[in-house]
């Protein structure tokens, strides 16, 4: 897979020649299409990048060559050390032939699911433009996380408003994503904070539409999420929501199935399944509920 032999750094190879071949280790993230890019590495290439990331590279006079180096050998190193080390990134969703979505994943810290894209928001977006009502009045995402759901549903309604919302420490990364996207949903799609366990940050105004995806992983999330729902969805009004179906939820997906089922009537349903970033076959559900 990397069939050049890299240079000894006995042999003080040029800044231009080091970079070059540091580079060649980089693995492009994945894209939920297909299965990541194998980023297998023999045990001699990992000591050399390890090697190149301890040296003082003595030999190279510019500072900001040296950074360079460092920098992108500890990408190299970080890329292959799980989904959770790797560090920010931004990256392009392709849900349509005409339509990119780019969004900025920083570095994972503390927890916050909000930080990276999951398969289900990419399952989900490609689904939107034939499950979408024509021309909605204004759309709430619950939980947007880095904001593809609700951005690509302000590309494809242009004339509807679309807020997304999700906890604090998410919001400020969702307000970067729809900087970042201003071309594609022409300024109609805004952010705040709306933490489902804190009403004072529900507002008052209401949706004809409301989406989620993948909201279901603690056992306080299926009242807590249909409770926003049941405030701010007008009757008459669609909820569309995605989740995985991973075994460890399995009651919390059957309490959250039964709870919609007794506030909605069903108008579609469907599984699907895709690539996440763990490299992993998921099975998606979704659902589309009417508030009669
Ligand atoms: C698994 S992530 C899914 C993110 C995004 N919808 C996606 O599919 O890529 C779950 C999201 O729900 C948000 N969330 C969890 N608890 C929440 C709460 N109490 N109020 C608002 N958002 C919450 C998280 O911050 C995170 O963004």
């Amino acid at each position: 897979m990397f069939p050049r032999i890299p240079p000894n750094l006995s042999s003080c190879p040029s800044f231009q020649v080091l970079y070059n071949f540091v580079e060649d280790f980089r693995v492009s993230p994945p894209n939920f299409e297909s299965p990541a890019q194998p980023s297998f590495l023999s045990p001699d290439s990992w000591g050399w990048l390890i090697t190149v990331v301890s040296s003082d590279l003595a030999w190279i006079e510019d500072d900001v060559q040296k950074e360079l180096i460092w920098e992108s050998t500890s990408r190299r190193i970080s890329e292959r050390c799980g989904r959770c080390a790797l560090p920010a990134m931004t990256r392009i969703f392709k849900i349509f032939p005409t339509l990119e979505i780019a969004l900025h994943e920083p570095s994972w810290t503390s927890d916050n699911l909000g930080l990276k894209t999951w398969g289900a928001s990419f399952v989900l977006s490609k689904k939107l433009d034939q499950i979408l009502p024509s021309n909605p009045r204004h759309i709430l995402e619950l939980g947007s996380g880095t904001g593809l759901v609700g951005l690509t549903a302000a590309a494809l309604r242009p004339n509807s408003p679309v807020l997304l919302t999700d906890l604090p420490e998410i919001v400020l990364n969702i307000v970067k994503n729809i900087d970042l996207n201003h071309s594609s949903h022409g300024g109609n799609a805004k952010a705040r904070i709306l933490n489902w366990l804190d009403k004072t940050t529900w507002g008052a105004e209401t949706f004809d539409l409301i989406i989620a995806s993948d909201p279901i992983y603690s056992e306080k999330h299926p009242s807590t999420l249909l409770s926003v729902v049941e405030e701010l969805l007008e009757t008459g009004g669609i909820f569309i929501s995605i989740y995985p179906l991973r075994q460890a939820y399995a009651s919390e997906i059957r309490d959250f199935e039964t709870r919609m089922k007794k506030m909605f009537t069903i108008e579609g349903a469907g599984e699907e399944s895709a690539f996440d970033d763990w490299d992993h076959e998921v099975q998606f559900r979704w659902s589309i509920h009417r508030k009669v």
